[in-house]
């Protein structure tokens, strides 16, 4: 990682705002891919109290990237099973998201890593992440971290 003050670490509650700050961004791009991403209106003010219920989650994780700058990246991720599944336990990684002055320099990579590092542990064999088709940037970040497609999900407006 090009910045040796920051490391990826745990959220605590005092990372609540900021993590809900950057989710509220997040959503915001995604709106621009689609009207199928757009929250309803005030829904971003619950952004941070779902942070604070993953927090208190034992099969959700948040993990913050702490700079010189302060929080600006986080990432988010849940244990699932699927019922009847042989693989046991798997890993979602639900959100991801890095400020714009911060990327390209290795923030997004080092918070998946430790996503998967916690996946691994906790006895997941595979970790999934849904990413927008039109999300060039996402596509090409979670490729070359060697993710590869699995389900295409199509939709049709009504
Ligand atoms: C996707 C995102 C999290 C990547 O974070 P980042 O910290 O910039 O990524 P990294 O610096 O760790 O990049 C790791 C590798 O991913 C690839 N990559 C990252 N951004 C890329 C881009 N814009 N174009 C092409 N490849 C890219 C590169 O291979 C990169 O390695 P390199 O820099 O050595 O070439 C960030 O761009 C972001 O927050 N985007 C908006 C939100 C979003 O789309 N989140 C994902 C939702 S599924």
């Amino acid at each position: 990682v090009n910045d040796p003050a920051g490391a990826a670490r745990c959220a605590r509650w005092p990372d609540v705002p900021a993590v809900g700050a950057l989710w509220q961004k997040l959503v915001e791009a995604h709106a621009e891919l689609g009207s199928a991403f757009a929250l309803r209106p005030g829904a971003d003010a619950e952004l941070p109290r779902l942070v604070a219920e993953m927090l208190d989650d034992p099969d959700a994780a948040v993990w913050v990237w702490e700079g010189p700058a302060g929080v600006s990246g986080f990432c988010t991720a849940r244990r699932t099973r699927a019922p009847g599944s042989a693989e046991g336990q798997r890993v979602e990684i639900t959100e991801l998201m890095v400020s714009p002055p911060a990327r390209r320099s290795g923030v997004g990579r080092a918070l998946v890593e430790t996503a998967l590092a916690w996946a691994s542990t906790g006895g997941a064999r595979r970790v999934e992440v849904r990413v927008a088709a039109g999300n060039s940037t996402g596509q090409a970040f979670w490729r070359a971290l060697g993710f590869g497609d699995l389900v295409d999900v199509l939709d049709r407006r009504l």
